[in-house]
């Protein structure tokens, strides 16, 4: 079964709405070529309805970085999954390294967050990934099960239909060493097969597994030639338009 790629740009805590709008806009010219790949992106939330406009008649999509799991209420500071669909999000990030680490996310609150995504007819981008001593004490596996077993609990195979799963290995994030495409294969291969014990053939099958941690445009193309690494999920370099639309148009160049 062929899944259409999908390259994601992250950009974290970067850009006011008026540099967000620009960036849009140049990625939306620069990428008008790009053919038989999916492209998001994710800004932060000031920034999403005027990056909505920009991209509204493009075919990139639009991603927030979080969303939380109640409707409404007094949560202050947080934003419910309705306010990023009425936003224009198609897509939100959950799970993040850098959530988890600064900010307490758990498996068990990536699995609120997951329920309420579905509920709310958003693509979950869930990220998942082990640390260097998880890596090198041959953990790998045990980790990345226990945060897919707990992150998507109590959901169903049609539930996680549109499911977008990041594999993000933490010491490749903003460090120059992204995980060779042997290592991610083989990572990915064992997450495909983890989802496919859980929830069967179909949703193997169909899920797309990006692979994220300084990615650039030098090992773009080497990551995705491999069978099971059907995306990117890109941080530093999503922030330059130029340099993002060639990622997204990575299977055009030479
Ligand atoms: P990076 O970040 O591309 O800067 O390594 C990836 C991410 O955190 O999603």
């Amino acid at each position: 079964m062929s899944r259409i790629p999908l390259i994601a740009g992250n950009w974290k805590m970067n850009k006011t709405p008026d540099e967000a709008v620009k960036s849009a806009q140049e990625l939306v010219e620069l990428t008008a070529g790009a053919e038989a790949v999916e492209a998001m992106i994710a800004p932060p939330f000031t920034a999403l309805t005027a990056v909505a406009t920009v991209l509204a008649d493009s075919p990139l999509h639009l991603g927030a970085q979080n969303l939380f799991w109640e409707a409404s209420g007094a949560y202050t500071g947080e934003i419910a999954p309705n306010m990023l669909t009425a936003a224009g999000c198609s897509h939100v990030i959950i799970g993040h390294s850098e959530r988890r680490q600064y900010f307490n996310e758990t498996n068990a609150t990536v699995n609120k967050r997951v329920h309420a995504a579905v509920e709310n007819g958003l693509i979950p981008v869930v990220c998942i990934g082990e640390t260097l001593e998880e890596r090198q004490s041959e953990s790998t596996q045990l980790v990345l099960g226990d945060q897919l077993k707990a992150g998507l609990a109590n959901l169903t195979a049609k539930d996680l239909a549109h499911l977008v799963v990041a594999y993000e290995p933490i010491w490749a994030i903003g460090t120059g060493q992204a995980a060779t495409p042997d290592t991610a294969q083989a990572t990915h291969q064992f997450i495909r097969s983890f989802l496919q014990k859980s929830f069967g053939n179909k949703l193997a099958n169909s899920v797309k597994i990006l692979y994220g941690g300084s990615v650039n445009v030098d090992n773009i193309k080497e990551l995705m030639a491999k069978p099971d690494i059907d995306g990117a999920l890109v941080g530093g370099a999503s922030l330059e338009a130029e340099t993002f639309s060639q990622l997204v148009c990575f299977n055009l160049s030479e």
